[in-house]
């Protein structure tokens, strides 16, 4: 049985940036796990209407669009990598005579081109999820791939202000994806997670500036406890060991030359 053209035969391929120019020349429209009303009411719980909302990886989603005709957005910077896919967006935002405060760029996500601070709100649906399509086991991202989605949450840090937050949507269960939007606890966020969809449940993670989970700090804090005891441990042994090798050479018998 042959696969439809636009679907790849390796999961792989979906990290490879000429796989989605080549699918975007043909596919007008296509919408990663659910439509933007299965979520709605998440976003606009996170999200007030005057935010300024930068989308990563937008592709043919309908999202954006249907954050400003359902839910009233009005300032969303769409991006994707694919130049094919962002002048085809343009093209449907001009014939749907969408405001200019809806605008749809190329754009990296490891390498954003905005000012720090400039997003209330960082929005990616499944694109982070283009890069795990390489990991080989889920358990241990290997370090290039987790150097790529740190480079994005990085970026999506910068931008963001102060109490902003990222939302990341996707398939990838919590015990997976909350250690590496955590980050290890290089940034200021929280991050807590939510499903939506009935018959197959999707994930929905806010990362909220600001609000570092108290455990976290907690956790952070009791390590370096534990690392300053340790090191005072360590340091009281060494001066034992001081001791008692200076004891050592005080007690120690004289040997035959040392009696001359
Ligand atoms: C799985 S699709 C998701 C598309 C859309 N967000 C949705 O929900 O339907 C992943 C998207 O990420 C984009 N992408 C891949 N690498 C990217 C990068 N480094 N920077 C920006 N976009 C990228 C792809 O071009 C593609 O549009």
């Amino acid at each position: 049985m042959s696969l439809p053209p636009t679907l790849p035969t390796h999961n792989a391929t979906y990290s490879s940036a000429e796989y989605w120019e080549q699918r975007f020349e043909t596919e007008p429209e296509y919408e990663w796990f659910r439509g933007y009303e299965a979520f709605r009411h998440l976003v606009e719980r996170d999200v007030p209407r005057n935010a300024r909302i930068l989308v990563l990886g937008c592709g043919n989603s309908l999202m954006s669009e249907d954050m400003h005709l359902l839910s009233g957005y009005t300032h969303i910077q769409s991006t994707d990598l694919s130049a094919v896919v962002v002048e085809r967006m343009q093209r449907r935002a001009q014939e749907k005579q969408l405001p200019p405060s809806l605008a749809w760029s190329v754009a990296d996500m490891t390498a954003l081109p905005f000012e720090d601070g400039a997003f209330d709100a960082v929005v990616e649906k499944g694109s982070l999820d283009c890069f795990l399509t390489v990991v080989r086991d889920p358990w241990r991202v290997e370090a290039p791939v987790a150097a790529l989605i740190q480079s994005v949450l990085r970026e999506s840090h910068r931008v963001l202000k102060p109490d902003g937050c990222l939302i990341s949507i996707t398939f990838s269960a919590p015990h997976f994806r909350a250690p590496l939007l955590r980050g290890g606890g290089a940034f200021t966020w929280r991050v807590k997670h939510e499903t939506f969809g009935e018959e197959w449940p999707y994930f929905f993670y806010t990362c909220r500036c600001g609000l570092k989970a108290l455990d976290e700090v907690e956790a952070e804090e009791a390590t370096a406890t534990v690392r300053a005891s340790w090191l005072r441990h360590r340091g009281a042994r060494a001066g034992c060991r001081l001791a008692a090798t200076f004891c050592n050479v005080l007690t120690a018998p004289h040997s035959p030359s040392s009696s001359r």
